[in-house]
C-alpha cells in the first residue's frame, strides 16, 4: 500500500478580490485524496484523517468539525447542512440535516415579535440544530475510521488553541455589539480576538468529546441538548428539549440532470440550490456557452437572464417538500426551460422594477462548503450553515455551542425579504417542524465517460446557487483549472431585488456593454465562497479553495 503523506499548499493566491486570477496552475496530486474547505486548519484536519485511512466521508466529517471550532461565524455544531455522497460507481445518495422550525413555532411568530430583527438575532431566530446529529450518521453510514478518531482534529483544535484566521477576524470586527458577548462565550475573553491572537475553545472541546463517545446523541438529549435548550429559552426563544430530541437526518433521492452529457448530482428540496443549477444549467445548455469569450458581457447578460427566471420559479414555488409539492417536474420540464430560452433576448434585460423590491443581500457570512474525493473516487460535497455571521449570536451556554438563525430562511414575515433579500411565497412559511428553504448547492458531476469528476458548492446564501454553477461552467464550457475558476470575477442575479450584482475584478467594458442591456449593476466586495475539485483523470485531481474567504486546500499524495 502506498504511504500517505499529508501536503497543504497555495492552490489559489488569497487575498484582494480583484486580483483573481492565479499566477501559477496547481499541482497535481497523487492518490490519495484532497479536501478543499473554507479555512486551511480544517482541510488539513480532513487530510490527516485521509493520510491515516480514513475516506471522504470520514475526512469531510472531520472538516466540518474542525470547521465549526476555527471558523465559528460560519459552521459549526449549532446549524445543520446537506451532503451529497457519491460512490466511486456512481451511486448518489443525499442526507439532509437541515434545522427545522420547533414545535412550538407559528406562522406569524415574527410578524408578531416585538424585535424587527427577531428572525435574526436571539432566541427566536434559533431553528432546532441538527449538525451534530447529521454529521454522526453520516459517518455511521459510510465512514470507516471510528467516530473518536474523525473527532480528534476538532478536538485538538479546540482544545489546545489555534490563531484567530483573517476571516473570523473580519467577522468579528463586523459583528457590531455583539462581538464582545461573543467573544466571551467562545473564547473566555473580555474583547474580540485579533487575527492572530491564539484562542482556544474548552467547552466546545468537552461537548466534541462527548459529541464522539455518544456518537453525537449528546447534542440530541445529553448534556450538550441541556445546555443548547437552557440558553436559548434565556434568550427568548422556544426551542424544547423534545425538539432536539426528535431531530433525524432525512434520507433523499438526489436531484440528477446532465449538462452536456456530464451527470449532474445535486441537492433536492429542501434546498432550492439543486433545482435552481438545474434549470440554469437546461437554459444555458441551448446556448455555445464556449463560442463566448469567459466573463464578456454577453456571457455574463446570458448568466443574469437565465437567473432572474429560475429564481422567480424559486420564490413561486419553493418550500420544504414534506409539507408542499414543490413542482420539480414543471421547474425542469423542457417546455418550461424551452420557454425561457425563448425569452432571453441577447441586448436587453427587463425592467427591473417588473421584478421585485430593491434590497441589498447579505455578505458572506454562516456557510462553509467543503468538497473531498478519496484516492478511491468516494466523492462528497457537504455544505453546512449556521445562517448569517455567527448566527443567532446566542450560544448554548457550556456547550460552547454557537446556535444557527436559520428561521430566516423562511418567509418570516409575508412580503418582506430575508436577509439575503430572498423573497418566497406561502410554500416557505413558518410551520412547526418544517424545514426553511436553503440555497446549498452541493453537488457533483460525473463525465460523459465517466473518468472525471467535479465535486463543488459553496456558502454565501443565494450566491451559492450562482457561484457554483459559474464554476461549473468555467471548467467545462472554457476549460478552466479549479483556481481560475473559483478565484475569477463573478456575476450574480436573483430576479429580487432587480440588479445585477458584479465583482471588482469585472473591466469597465464588460460593465458599460451590461448596463447597456438594461441591468442595474451592483458592485459587491465579496459574496460567495467555493470550494471544488476536479478529478482529472485516473490518480489525477486538482482543488481549489476561494481565495475570497481566504480557504486553502489540503491533500495527501501517494508516494
Ligand atoms: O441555507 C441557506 O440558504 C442559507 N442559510 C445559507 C446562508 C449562507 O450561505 C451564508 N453565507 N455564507
Amino acid at each position: 500500500m502506498n504511504r500517505r503523506q499529508p501536503v497543504a499548499w497555495t492552490l489559489t493566491i488569497a487575498g484582494l478580490v480583484g486580483l483573481l486570477l492565479a499566477a501559477a496552475p496547481p499541482p497535481e496530486l497523487g492518490r490519495s485524496g484532497l479536501v478543499a474547505s473554507d479555512h486551511r486548519l480544517a482541510s488539513e484536519a480532513g487530510a490527516e484523517i485521509l493520510a491515516a485511512g480514513g475516506n471522504a466521508v470520514d475526512a469531510a466529517v472531520a472538516t466540518a468539525l474542525a470547521a465549526g471550532v476555527v471558523q465559528p461565524a460560519g459552521s459549526g455544531l449549532g446549524g445543520g447542512g446537506f451532503a451529497v455522497v457519491v460512490t466511486p460507481e456512481g451511486e448518489g445518495s443525499v442526507l439532509d440535516f437541515r434545522e427545522v422550525a420547533p414545535a412550538a413555532a407559528t406562522r406569524d411568530m415574527f410578524v408578531e415579535a416585538e424585535a424587527e430583527d427577531a428572525s435574526r438575532k436571539g432566541g427566536l431566530a434559533v431553528a432546532v440544530p441538527a449538525e451534530g446529529p447529521g454529521l454522526a450518521e453520516l459517518h455511521r453510514r459510510y465512514g470507516r475510521l471510528g467516530l473518536q478518531r474523525v473527532t480528534r482534529p476538532a478536538w485538538k483544535l479546540a482544545h489546545r488553541g489555534f490563531a484567530v484566521g483573517p476571516h473570523l477576524a473580519r467577522s468579528f470586527s463586523r459583528a457590531g455589539d455583539h462581538a464582545g458577548p461573543l467573544a466571551s462565550a467562545l473564547f473566555g475573553l473580555s474583547e474580540a480576538p485579533r487575527q492572530g491572537q491564539e484562542v482556544k475553545r474548552a467547552n466546545l472541546a468537552l461537548t466534541l468529546q462527548r459529541f464522539a463517545a455518544t456518537g453525537g446523541e449528546d447534542l440530541r438529549s445529553g448534556m450538550g441538548a441541556k445546555e443548547i435548550v437552557a440558553a436559548v429559552v434565556e434568550a427568548g426563544g422556544i426551542l424544547a428539549a423534545e425538539d432536539l430530541a426528535e431531530i433525524a437526518p432525512v434520507d433523499r433521492e438526489p436531484l440528477v440532470g446532465s449538462y452536456r452529457g456530464w451527470t449532474v448530482i445535486t441537492m433536492p428540496p429542501p434546498s432550492s440550490g439543486g433545482a435552481v443549477i438545474l434549470q440554469a444549467l437546461g437554459v444555458l445548455e441551448g446556448f455555445e456557452l464556449s463560442a463566448y469569450p469567459h466573463n464578456s458581457a454577453e456571457l455574463l447578460h446570458l448568466y443574469a437572464e437565465t437567473w432572474q427566471h429560475a429564481f422567480a420559479d424559486r420564490a413561486r414555488h419553493m418550500g420544504d417538500p414534506d409539507r408542499v409539492s414543490v413542482p420539480l417536474d414543471q421547474m425542469l420540464a423542457p417546455e418550461r426551460i424551452a420557454e425561457i430560452q425563448r425569452q432571453i433576448l441577447p441586448s436587453r434585460t427587463f425592467d427591473p422594477d417588473h421584478y421585485g423590491t430593491a434590497i441589498d443581500p447579505g455578505t458572506d457570512a454562516g456557510t462553509q462548503h467543503i468538497s473531498v474525493l478519496d484516492g478511491e473516487g468516494l466523492s462528497v460535497a457537504l455544505t453546512t450553515t449556521i445562517n448569517t455571521s455567527f448566527g443567532s449570536g446566542v450560544v448554548g451556554g457550556r456547550s460552547g455551542v454557537l446556535l444557527n438563525n436559520e428561521m430566516d430562511d423562511f418567509v418570516a414575515r409575508p412580503g418582506v425579504p430575508n436577509a439575503y433579500g430572498l423573497v418566497g411565497s406561502e410554500a416557505n412559511a413558518v410551520a412547526p417542524g418544517a424545514k426553511p428553504l436553503s440555497s446549498m448547492s452541493p453537488t457533483v458531476l460525473i463525465s460523459p465517460d465517466a473518468t472525471q469528476r467535479i465535486v463543488v458548492g459553496a456558502s454565501g446564501g443565494p450566491f451559492i446557487i450562482t457561484s457554483t454553477l459559474q464554476v461549473i461552467t468555467g471548467i467545462i464550457d472554457h476549460g478552466l483549472d479549479p483556481s481560475e475558476a473559483v478565484a475569477a470575477p463573478r456575476v450574480h442575479h436573483q430576479w429580487a431585488p432587480g440588479l445585477l450584482f458584479v465583482d471588482v475584478g469585472l473591466t469597465e467594458d464588460t460593465r458599460a456593454s451590461l448596463r447597456a442591456r438594461g441591468h442595474a449593476l451592483k458592485e459587491l466586495d465579496m459574496f460567495s465562497s467555493v470550494q471544488v475539485i476536479h478529478q482529472l483523470g485516473p490518480g489525477e485531481m486538482l482543488g481549489a479553495s476561494d481565495p475570497r474567504k481566504g480557504g486553502w486546500p489540503a491533500g495527501v499524495l501517494a508516494d
